[in-house]
Protein backbone atom coordinates (compact mmCIF):
# COMPACT_ATOMS: atom_id res chain seq x y z
CA UNK A 1 0.00 0.00 0.00
CA UNK A 2 1.42 3.44 -0.94
CA UNK A 3 2.53 5.74 2.02
CA UNK A 4 0.77 8.73 2.67
CA UNK A 5 2.83 11.65 3.50
CA UNK A 6 3.28 13.54 6.68
CA UNK A 7 1.58 16.53 5.39
CA UNK A 8 -1.16 14.66 4.11
CA UNK A 9 -1.74 12.58 7.58
CA UNK A 10 -1.62 16.34 9.38
CA UNK A 11 -4.70 17.37 6.70
CA UNK A 12 -6.66 14.21 7.12
CA UNK A 13 -6.26 14.71 11.20
CA UNK A 14 -7.50 18.25 11.07
CA UNK A 15 -10.03 17.83 8.86
CA UNK A 16 -11.45 14.85 10.84
CA UNK A 17 -11.30 17.25 13.93
CA UNK A 18 -13.54 20.09 12.32
CA UNK A 19 -16.09 17.65 10.60
CA UNK A 20 -16.39 16.21 14.15
CA UNK A 21 -17.94 19.74 15.30
CA UNK A 22 -20.32 20.76 12.49
CA UNK A 23 -22.97 18.70 11.34
CA UNK A 24 -23.07 19.42 7.35
CA UNK A 25 -20.71 18.62 4.56
CA UNK A 26 -19.50 22.35 3.52
CA UNK A 27 -19.43 23.37 -0.33
CA UNK A 28 -18.42 26.91 -0.13
CA UNK A 29 -15.25 28.05 2.28
CA UNK A 30 -14.48 31.68 2.25
CA UNK A 31 -11.21 33.46 3.44
CA UNK A 32 -11.24 36.71 4.83
CA UNK A 33 -8.50 39.49 4.27
CA UNK A 34 -6.76 41.94 6.53
CA UNK A 35 -9.53 44.09 8.00
CA UNK A 36 -12.48 42.31 6.25
CA UNK A 37 -14.15 40.77 9.27
CA UNK A 38 -17.30 42.16 8.69
CA UNK A 39 -18.13 39.42 6.27
CA UNK A 40 -18.22 36.80 9.24
CA UNK A 41 -20.74 39.09 10.81
CA UNK A 42 -23.45 38.39 8.45
CA UNK A 43 -22.81 34.24 9.17
CA UNK A 44 -26.17 33.21 10.95
CA UNK A 45 -26.23 30.63 13.84
CA UNK A 46 -22.19 31.00 13.98
CA UNK A 47 -20.31 28.21 15.89
CA UNK A 48 -16.73 29.51 16.35
CA UNK A 49 -13.54 26.93 16.01
CA UNK A 50 -10.55 29.03 17.42
CA UNK A 51 -7.37 27.76 15.17
CA UNK A 52 -5.55 26.27 18.63
CA UNK A 53 -8.49 23.87 18.56
CA UNK A 54 -7.76 22.51 15.42
CA UNK A 55 -4.39 20.18 14.94
CA UNK A 56 -1.40 21.35 13.13
CA UNK A 57 -3.00 24.61 12.30
CA UNK A 58 -1.02 27.44 12.63
CA UNK A 59 -2.32 30.54 14.45
CA UNK A 60 -2.80 33.82 12.53
CA UNK A 61 -0.14 36.65 13.58
CA UNK A 62 -1.22 39.38 10.78
CA UNK A 63 -2.77 42.57 12.10
CA UNK A 64 -6.53 42.41 11.11
CA UNK A 65 -6.53 38.28 11.09
CA UNK A 66 -8.33 36.65 13.95
CA UNK A 67 -7.17 33.12 13.61
CA UNK A 68 -10.96 31.32 13.75
CA UNK A 69 -13.22 29.23 11.59
CA UNK A 70 -16.63 30.23 11.52
CA UNK A 71 -19.43 27.48 10.70
CA UNK A 72 -22.56 28.97 9.74
CA UNK A 73 -24.96 30.18 6.81
CA UNK A 74 -24.39 32.80 4.67
CA UNK A 75 -27.32 33.59 2.10
CA UNK A 76 -29.35 30.12 1.96
CA UNK A 77 -26.20 28.01 1.98
CA UNK A 78 -23.58 26.73 4.84
CA UNK A 79 -20.21 27.74 4.36
CA UNK A 80 -17.07 27.08 6.40
CA UNK A 81 -15.53 30.96 6.79
CA UNK A 82 -11.40 31.72 7.57
CA UNK A 83 -11.14 34.35 10.17
CA UNK A 84 -7.99 35.24 9.15
CA UNK A 85 -5.10 33.61 6.82
CA UNK A 86 -2.07 32.61 7.09
CA UNK A 87 0.31 34.87 5.03
CA UNK A 88 4.04 33.92 3.72
CA UNK A 89 5.72 36.62 5.61
CA UNK A 90 4.51 35.79 8.91
CA UNK A 91 7.05 32.84 8.30
CA UNK A 92 5.24 29.90 7.03
CA UNK A 93 6.25 27.82 4.45
CA UNK A 94 4.14 27.33 0.94
CA UNK A 95 2.64 24.49 2.72
CA UNK A 96 1.99 25.66 6.08
CA UNK A 97 0.09 28.89 4.28
CA UNK A 98 -2.11 26.88 2.14
CA UNK A 99 -2.63 23.98 4.90
CA UNK A 100 -6.22 24.92 5.33
CA UNK A 101 -6.90 25.11 1.83
CA UNK A 102 -6.01 21.06 1.47
CA UNK A 103 -7.96 20.79 4.22
CA UNK A 104 -11.04 22.67 2.68
CA UNK A 105 -10.18 19.84 -0.17
CA UNK A 106 -10.88 16.90 2.58
CA UNK A 107 -13.38 18.48 3.65
CA UNK A 108 -15.08 18.64 0.20
CA UNK A 109 -15.38 22.09 -0.16
CA UNK A 110 -16.42 23.07 -4.10
CA UNK A 111 -16.21 26.63 -4.09
CA UNK A 112 -13.49 29.18 -2.53
CA UNK A 113 -14.57 32.41 -1.92
CA UNK A 114 -11.38 34.57 -1.67
CA UNK A 115 -10.56 38.28 -0.18
CA UNK A 116 -7.66 40.41 0.41
CA UNK A 117 -6.75 43.63 0.86
CA UNK A 118 -4.58 45.29 -2.07
CA UNK A 119 -3.08 47.99 -3.05
CA UNK A 120 -4.24 49.38 -6.49
CA UNK A 121 -1.75 49.83 -9.70
CA UNK A 122 -4.31 51.04 -12.06
CA UNK A 123 -4.72 54.39 -12.15
CA UNK A 124 -8.11 54.27 -12.77
CA UNK A 125 -9.20 52.29 -9.79
CA UNK A 126 -9.75 54.45 -6.20
CA UNK A 127 -8.82 53.99 -2.63
CA UNK A 128 -11.69 51.83 -1.40
CA UNK A 129 -12.65 50.32 -4.88
CA UNK A 130 -13.69 46.49 -4.77
CA UNK A 131 -11.82 44.27 -7.65
CA UNK A 132 -12.70 41.18 -9.14
CA UNK A 133 -9.57 39.50 -9.97
CA UNK A 134 -9.41 37.80 -13.55
CA UNK A 135 -6.00 36.22 -13.54
CA UNK A 136 -2.97 36.44 -11.01
CA UNK A 137 0.87 37.10 -11.29
CA UNK A 138 2.84 34.93 -8.97
CA UNK A 139 5.79 37.19 -7.45
CA UNK A 140 6.68 35.44 -4.89
CA UNK A 141 9.35 33.09 -5.91
CA UNK A 142 8.34 29.73 -4.65
CA UNK A 143 5.17 27.73 -5.11
CA UNK A 144 2.92 25.76 -3.13
CA UNK A 145 3.25 23.07 -5.22
CA UNK A 146 6.94 22.56 -4.75
CA UNK A 147 8.07 19.05 -3.74
CA UNK A 148 6.41 15.35 -4.19
CA UNK A 149 3.17 15.43 -5.64
CA UNK A 150 0.41 13.69 -3.99
CA UNK A 151 -1.40 12.43 -6.95
CA UNK A 152 -4.71 11.54 -4.57
CA UNK A 153 -5.47 15.50 -4.37
CA UNK A 154 -4.09 16.74 -8.31
CA UNK A 155 -1.21 16.22 -10.66
CA UNK A 156 1.73 17.66 -11.01
CA UNK A 157 1.56 19.85 -13.21
CA UNK A 158 -2.16 21.50 -12.91
CA UNK A 159 -3.33 23.82 -15.33
CA UNK A 160 -3.65 27.18 -14.51
CA UNK A 161 -5.12 28.37 -17.94
CA UNK A 162 -8.37 29.56 -16.03
CA UNK A 163 -7.41 30.13 -12.52
CA UNK A 164 -10.79 31.61 -11.33
CA UNK A 165 -14.48 30.03 -12.14
CA UNK A 166 -16.02 31.99 -15.16
CA UNK A 167 -18.97 30.86 -14.06
CA UNK A 168 -18.99 32.49 -10.39
CA UNK A 169 -16.88 35.18 -11.47
CA UNK A 170 -20.24 36.29 -14.20
CA UNK A 171 -22.35 35.87 -11.30
CA UNK A 172 -20.26 38.55 -8.51
CA UNK A 173 -20.43 40.66 -11.32
CA UNK A 174 -24.65 39.98 -11.92
CA UNK A 175 -24.67 40.35 -8.27
CA UNK A 176 -22.59 44.34 -8.39
CA UNK A 177 -24.46 45.09 -11.03
CA UNK A 178 -27.82 44.41 -9.10
CA UNK A 179 -26.71 46.15 -6.12
CA UNK A 180 -25.45 49.37 -7.74
CA UNK A 181 -21.81 48.25 -6.13
CA UNK A 182 -19.06 49.31 -8.63
CA UNK A 183 -17.21 45.80 -8.99
CA UNK A 184 -13.98 46.96 -10.94
CA UNK A 185 -11.80 43.75 -12.85
CA UNK A 186 -7.84 43.09 -12.84
CA UNK A 187 -4.88 40.87 -12.37
CA UNK A 188 -3.68 41.12 -9.05
CA UNK A 189 0.22 40.42 -8.55
CA UNK A 190 1.65 38.81 -4.82
CA UNK A 191 4.63 39.74 -3.35
CA UNK A 192 6.22 38.08 -0.56
CA UNK A 193 5.87 41.33 1.73
CA UNK A 194 6.53 42.42 4.83
CA UNK A 195 7.83 45.32 3.27
CA UNK A 196 5.88 47.25 1.17
CA UNK A 197 6.61 48.10 -2.89
CA UNK A 198 9.06 50.82 -3.84
CA UNK A 199 8.22 53.23 -6.32
CA UNK A 200 10.44 51.32 -9.03
CA UNK A 201 9.12 48.02 -8.25
CA UNK A 202 5.12 49.46 -8.34
CA UNK A 203 6.61 50.75 -11.81
CA UNK A 204 7.90 47.22 -13.29
CA UNK A 205 3.99 45.70 -11.79
CA UNK A 206 2.20 48.50 -13.99
CA UNK A 207 4.61 47.40 -17.04
CA UNK A 208 3.89 43.81 -16.36
CA UNK A 209 0.35 43.90 -16.11
CA UNK A 210 -0.81 44.33 -13.02
CA UNK A 211 -3.58 46.25 -11.33
CA UNK A 212 -2.92 45.42 -7.93
CA UNK A 213 -0.76 44.40 -5.41
CA UNK A 214 -0.63 42.55 -2.54
CA UNK A 215 1.06 39.64 -0.03
CA UNK A 216 -1.54 36.99 -0.19
CA UNK A 217 -4.09 35.19 -2.34
CA UNK A 218 -1.94 33.31 -4.38
CA UNK A 219 -0.89 30.39 -3.40
CA UNK A 220 -4.71 30.03 -2.35
CA UNK A 221 -5.52 29.83 -5.64
CA UNK A 222 -3.07 27.39 -7.14
CA UNK A 223 -3.40 25.23 -4.32
CA UNK A 224 -7.23 25.33 -4.86
CA UNK A 225 -6.98 25.22 -8.75
CA UNK A 226 -4.69 21.81 -8.11
CA UNK A 227 -7.34 20.41 -5.93
CA UNK A 228 -10.01 20.85 -8.75
CA UNK A 229 -11.71 23.47 -6.41
CA UNK A 230 -13.59 26.19 -8.23
CA UNK A 231 -12.16 30.10 -7.59
CA UNK A 232 -13.67 33.91 -6.99
CA UNK A 233 -11.85 36.21 -5.61
CA UNK A 234 -12.37 40.08 -5.08
CA UNK A 235 -10.27 42.35 -3.57
CA UNK A 236 -11.05 45.67 -1.39
CA UNK A 237 -8.07 48.59 -3.06
CA UNK A 238 -6.98 49.62 0.05
CA UNK A 239 -4.81 51.99 -0.81
CA UNK A 240 -3.55 53.49 -4.53
CA UNK A 241 0.10 51.85 -5.01
CA UNK A 242 1.15 54.57 -8.37
CA UNK A 243 4.73 54.78 -8.32
CA UNK A 244 4.74 58.55 -9.25
CA UNK A 245 2.45 59.59 -6.12
CA UNK A 246 3.20 57.24 -3.38
CA UNK A 247 2.56 58.21 0.10
CA UNK A 248 3.95 56.67 3.00
CA UNK A 249 1.28 53.58 3.82
CA UNK A 250 0.67 51.42 7.10
CA UNK A 251 -1.07 48.38 8.13
CA UNK A 252 -3.43 50.08 10.02
CA UNK A 253 -4.59 52.63 6.75
CA UNK A 254 -4.86 49.48 4.91
CA UNK A 255 -7.09 47.57 7.96
CA UNK A 256 -9.38 51.26 8.15
CA UNK A 257 -10.21 51.22 4.43
CA UNK A 258 -10.58 47.48 4.17
CA UNK A 259 -13.23 48.08 7.19
CA UNK A 260 -15.09 50.65 5.33
CA UNK A 261 -15.42 48.71 2.28
CA UNK A 262 -15.43 45.04 3.35
CA UNK A 263 -19.51 45.49 3.31
CA UNK A 264 -19.53 45.79 -0.39
CA UNK A 265 -18.00 42.26 -0.89
CA UNK A 266 -20.06 40.73 1.90
CA UNK A 267 -23.63 41.17 0.01
CA UNK A 268 -21.58 40.60 -3.54
CA UNK A 269 -20.77 36.94 -1.70
CA UNK A 270 -24.04 36.33 0.24
CA UNK A 271 -26.22 37.10 -3.43
CA UNK A 272 -23.36 35.05 -5.43
CA UNK A 273 -24.43 31.90 -2.99
CA UNK A 274 -27.91 32.50 -2.96
CA UNK A 275 -27.17 32.04 -7.02
CA UNK A 276 -25.20 28.77 -6.67
N1 LIG B 1 1.07 46.56 -1.29
C1 LIG B 1 1.12 45.29 -0.88
N2 LIG B 1 0.21 44.75 -0.11
C2 LIG B 1 -0.82 45.51 0.27
C3 LIG B 1 -0.94 46.83 -0.12
C4 LIG B 1 0.06 47.39 -0.93
O1 LIG B 1 0.02 48.58 -1.33
N3 LIG B 1 -2.07 47.31 0.42
C5 LIG B 1 -2.63 46.30 1.12
N4 LIG B 1 -1.87 45.20 1.03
Amino acid sequence: MKKIPEYAKNVREASDFIRSKINFKPKIAIVLGSGLDIISQNIEGPVHIDYSEIPHFEKSTAPGHKGELIVGKLGNDNVILMNGRHHYYEGYTMKKITFSIRVMQELGVEVLMLTNACGGLNPGFKRGDIMLLTDIINFMGDNPLIGPNFDEWGPRFPDMSSPFDNGLSDLAKKAAQDLNIDLKEGVYIAVTGPSFETPAELKMFQKIGADAVGMSTVPEVIVARHAGIKVLAISCITDMALPDELEPLTSEMVNETSKKNGDKIARIFERVIEKL
